[in-house]
C-alpha cells in the first residue's frame, strides 16, 4: 500500500532504477480507470544515456533562454481559489532554505535518470486528460510502493523538439506530460512538503 508520506523528488540521485521495476510501476498504472477502458494515452520511457542526453539538451535550451511552449492546451488564468493555492507553494517554497535550488533543479530536469512522456491525442479532450492524470498519478504511487521517488512536471513537456528528437511520437499524438522517476539524493530540497487544504475549503456535502 502506498502512505500518505509521499512528496515530489526534485534531486534524483544517478542510481538508475531496475528496467523491470520500472515496467512494473508502469503495469501497475494501467490499472487507472478511464472512459470505456480507452487508455487513450501512449507512454515514452527515456533511461540511461536517453535521459542524460534529454536533461543535457533541456540545461542548454534553457540556459539560451529558448522560449518554452506545449503541445497540449497551455495553462491559462486560474480560478481564484486555485490561484491562492500556487501563491501559498510559490511561498513556501520562496521561504525553504533551499529556495535558490528549485529553479536550478527545473532547469536540469531533477537529474532525473528516467523520464517518463505521456502522450495525448492533439486536441483531446478534457476527459482524455482526466484518464492520462490518474495514469500519471498511478505511476506516481506505483512508484513509491518500488522505493522509487518521482515529479512531474510541467519542464519535461515544455520543450517539445527535445522529446521528438528522442522518439518517434506518432503523429496523433501530444506530448502532456512527464514524470521524473529515480531514487532520491542525498539532498534536503527532497523534504520539501506541502499541505493539502481543509476539506470545507473546497468538499460540499449535501445528505
Ligand atoms: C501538472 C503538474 C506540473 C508540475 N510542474 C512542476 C514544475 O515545473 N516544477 C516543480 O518543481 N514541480 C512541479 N510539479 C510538482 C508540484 O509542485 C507538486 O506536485 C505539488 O506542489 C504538490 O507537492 P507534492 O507532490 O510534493 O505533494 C508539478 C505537478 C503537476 C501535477
Amino acid at each position: 500500500m502506498a502512505d500518505l508520506t509521499r512528496n515530489s523528488t526534485r534531486n534524483f540521485s544517478d542510481k538508475q532504477v531496475d528496467l523491470d521495476v520500472l515496467k512494473h510501476i508502469i503495469s501497475e498504472a494501467q490499472k487507472a480507470p478511464s472512459w470505456e477502458n480507452a487508455q487513450p494515452y501512449q507512454v515514452y520511457l527515456a533511461t540511461g544515456e536517453t535521459a542524460k542526453r534529454l536533461r543535457k539538451s533541456h540545461e542548454k535550451l534553457v540556459s539560451s533562454g529558448e522560449k518554452s511552449w506545449t503541445e497540449v492546451v497551455p495553462p491559462q488564468e486560474w480560478d481564484q481559489k486555485a490561484q491562492a493555492n500556487i501563491n501559498n507553494w510559490q511561498a513556501s517554497a520562496g521561504a525553504s532554505p533551499k529556495n535558490t535550488e528549485f529553479g536550478e533543479m527545473n532547469d536540469v530536469l531533477f537529474n532525473a535518470p528516467a523520464i517518463l512522456y505521456i502522450t495525448i491525442k492533439k486536441d483531446a479532450s478534457s476527459y482524455v486528460a482526466y484518464d492520462a492524470g490518474a495514469f500519471g498519478y498511478g505511476v506516481i504511487l506505483a512508484a513509491q510502493k518500488q522505493g522509487v521517488g518521482s515529479i512531474p512536471a510541467f519542464g519535461f513537456a515544455r520543450y517539445p523538439a527535445e522529446v521528438h528528437n528522442e522518439f518517434d511520437i506518432l503523429d496523433d499524438q501530444a506530448i502532456f506530460m512527464g514524470i521524473g522517476l529515480g531514487y532520491a539524493a542525498d539532498d534536503s530540497i527532497n523534504d520539501f512538503k506541502v499541505e493539502r487544504n481543509e476539506l470545507d475549503q473546497f468538499l460540499t456535502i449535501k445528505d
